[in-house]
């Protein structure tokens, strides 16, 4: 699969020689998903007892943690037992910091830490409205929580203790998925991105970019036809391995596949080694004007 970079990392504190970095950095840039196949994440004895999907409350589709609060959300339990998973997320939004930090020095001092989330949910036939449904090929974007042109990078590591993958497909590059949707998006109503803000229906005022993406996001997957004929490429993250992406530009879709976590984290566009690759600047060739 030629949209993989591999990496022999076996620990979550393991330095990495610059000319990697370099490779790993560039890798990155251009679309591809940091593998890391020898990379678990374990759990303690006593956090075993999390693998069940009986911990989620079935109205989210996943447990999420926010490291700035200790807040856990969407999870069913005792607080005694909130609080063990929540420490056991913390545990992992840390691991992969510290691996971020190894693999992409050059982000360090820009890298902006999110949720954190625990799915353990079968994938496969759960319902979702076309918009929320994973398995069909999409870039990441936040709907209340625009990111107003910053990277998206999200670290996923499969915690599946049978043995069984996460069944991704890889799509086409970003340029190339937008270049096809881009003619039929709308601008925005006059004072729409502001009073979405005032009223509270996004966290922070949606710019032209988050405008764009968003509707690029909701198009891509509510085109069947799109779905069906355009370049995809699976792959099945093999069980207790680790992978990291711009998810906000590698499309990406999951079939199935159970217990997974997952760290996101944001990047200013500024501190990439090559600015110019990012969606925001794509785009904003496309519109021909700033989008932020
Ligand atoms: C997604 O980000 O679209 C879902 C990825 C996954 O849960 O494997
Ligand atoms: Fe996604």
């Amino acid at each position: 699969m030629d949209r993989l970079f591999e990496l022999p990392l076996t620990d979550w504190n393991q330095p990495l020689d610059s000319a990697r970095q370099e490779l790993a950095t560039d890798a990155m840039e251009s679309g591809k998903a940091v593998f890391l196949p020898q990379l678990a994440f374990q759990f303690h004895d006593e956090e075993k007892k999390f693998l069940t999907p009986s911990w989620s409350n079935g109205a989210a589709k996943n447990i999420s943690y926010d490291s700035s609060t200790g807040k856990i959300q969407g999870m069913e339990g005792e607080s005694a037992d909130k609080a063990a998973l929540a420490s056991m997320l913390q545990r992992y939004a840390d691991s992969t910091t510290s691996l971020l930090n190894n693999i992409f020095p050059r982000y360090k001092p820009a890298l902006i830490r999110g949720r954190t989330s625990y799915r353990p949910v079968e994938i496969k036939g759960r319902a979702a409205k076309v918009t929320k449904d994973d398995t069909r090929l999409h870039p990441d974007q936040f709907p209340a929580r625009p990111v107003q042109g910053k990277r998206i990078i999200r670290v996923f590591c499969n915690v599946n203790p049978h043995g069984k993958g996460r069944d991704w497909r890889i799509g086409e590059p970003f340029a190339a998925f937008a270049q096809k949707f881009f003619p039929q998006l709308k601008a925005p109503f006059p004072g729409v991105l502001g009073l979405q803000y005032l009223l509270r229906i996004t966290r922070r005022r949606r710019t032209l970019y988050d405008h764009y993406m968003l509707q690029l996001h909701d198009r891509g997957k509510m085109d069947d036809h799109y779905q069906k004929t355009a370049l995809q490429s699976p792959f099945s993250f093999p069980a207790q391995c680790t992978w990291l992406c711009f998810t906000d530009e590698v499309l990406h879709a999951v079939d199935a596949g159970q217990y997974l976590l997952e760290q996101t984290y944001l990047l200013p566009v500024g501190a990439m080694r090559d600015p110019e690759k990012s969606p925001l600047r794509v785009l904003e060739r496309m519109a021909n004007r700033a989008l932020v």
